[in-house]
């Protein structure tokens, strides 16, 4: 298997690199996929792609057109895939969970960063300024704090937070019995949280799931996190929502529009984006730069992980990791009878 790998960064290379053999191989690029770069994987089996390349329907016929069978996405959320486009054609197959701990754990530092001005702190130390002036934070313990979404990160997020002696309300389409956790209707979550998480996936349902209107429902000076994805919350809401003062922070490791700008270095540029740089520009907001997952354990999982999927295409046309687009049957499915969807 020939694999063009898009979006390398040296990282990537690092933990992918040690599985090269006669049987696989990589072509790194440092440019994302699209339709303007989709030819680079000519005479390649597959494609290994991130969160930020794209595999729409167009990029998706492109890919089948020059033989590519296999999307390999080295992450989890595949939103950047049309999955149904790809049914019958490539198959694509992702990594439904790498190190949830790497994402709940930077969610709360990032937490804890923000309401005990940690990042303020250090650049005054740093300065010899010593002074405790303006850095006034609040305790955790006893705040209730309202988690969208109680998968597999949602769920360490949440032990995490009953760690600190917090009350957890939570809000998932699929409840499930075993979360340590209240489950209340999304009004109620958005009307008693004091700290408001997200850990749902990006999907029409959830795009702008935080917007103007559900600003509104929340408490003044509420704490907003999303390492999720960007496209959960309308930046220019949000935004909206500092200058007046009803958001106490916000705390975000990915942006709608960050395909444009994060994992490069804009420093010395002028970035065009007004939102993100009044974002930025805001003593309460804190930005990463799609950060949470990047732990040695993470990579370690996603490069054999993967490594691992696309073996497994490769000798058995399927994969437990492949993204099932159904066919529509629920009985005597193939995915499941055969370990192939098509
Ligand atoms: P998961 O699939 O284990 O959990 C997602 C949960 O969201 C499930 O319980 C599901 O029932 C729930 N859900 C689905 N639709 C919903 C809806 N409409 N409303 C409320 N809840 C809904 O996924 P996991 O591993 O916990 O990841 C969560 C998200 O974290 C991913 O979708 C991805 O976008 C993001 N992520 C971010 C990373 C980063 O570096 N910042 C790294 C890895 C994942």
């Amino acid at each position: 298997m020939k694999i063009a790998f898009f979006d390398t960064k040296p990282y990537d290379k690092q933990s992918f690199e040690k599985y090269v053999s006669d049987d696989l191989k990589f072509k790194f690029f440092e440019t994302k996929l699209n339709i303007d770069t989709v030819e680079l994987a000519h005479g390649c089996d597959g494609v290994c792609i991130f969160v930020n390349d794209t595999a729409d329907a167009q990029v998706i016929d492109k890919l089948y057109e020059i033989g590519v069978k296999i999307i390999a996405l080295r992450c989890a959320g595949y939103n950047n895939v049309d999955v149904k486009h790809a049914f019958g054609k490539i198959h694509v197959v992702h990594v439904p969970a790498y190190s949830p701990y790497a994402v709940a754990e930077h969610t709360m530092a990032m937490l804890l960063t923000s309401i005990r001005r940690i990042h303020k702190a250090y650049i005054r130390t740093k300065d010899f300024n010593f002074s405790l002036n303006g850095l006034t934070g609040f305790d955790l313990y006893g705040k209730t704090v309202g988690v969208i979404g109680t998968g597999k990160i949602g769920r360490v997020f949440i032990d995490i937070c009953k760690g600190f002696g917090m009350k957890v309300l939570a809000y998932d389409k699929y409840p499930a019995d075993d979360v340590p956790a209240e489950y209340v209707t999304l009004d109620r979550l958005f009307a008693d949280s004091d700290i408001i998480s997200m850990h749902c996936p990006l999907t029409k349902e959830t795009y702008h799931i935080i917007d103007e209107q559900s600003i509104g429902k929340m408490k003044k000076g509420v704490v907003i996190l999303n390492t999720s994805r960007g496209a959960l919350i309308d930046a220019d809401a949000l935004l909206e929502g500092i200058k007046s003062r009803h958001i106490g922070a916000a705390c975000l490791d990915v942006y709608e529009e960050e395909s444009d700008v994060f994992f490069e270095d804009y420093s010395g540029h002028i970035v065009d984006d007004d939102t993100l740089a009044r974002l930025i520009s805001m003593p309460n907001v804190l930005v990463t730069s799609h950060q949470a997952f990047l732990t040695e354990e993470a990579l370690e999982n996603i490069a054999e992980t993967t490594v691992n999927n696309i073996n497994e295409i490769a000798k058995n046309g399927g994969s437990q990791n492949e993204l099932c687009y159904h066919c529509g049957k629920t009985e005597n499915c193939r995915a499941q009878r055969l370990g192939k969807c098509f």
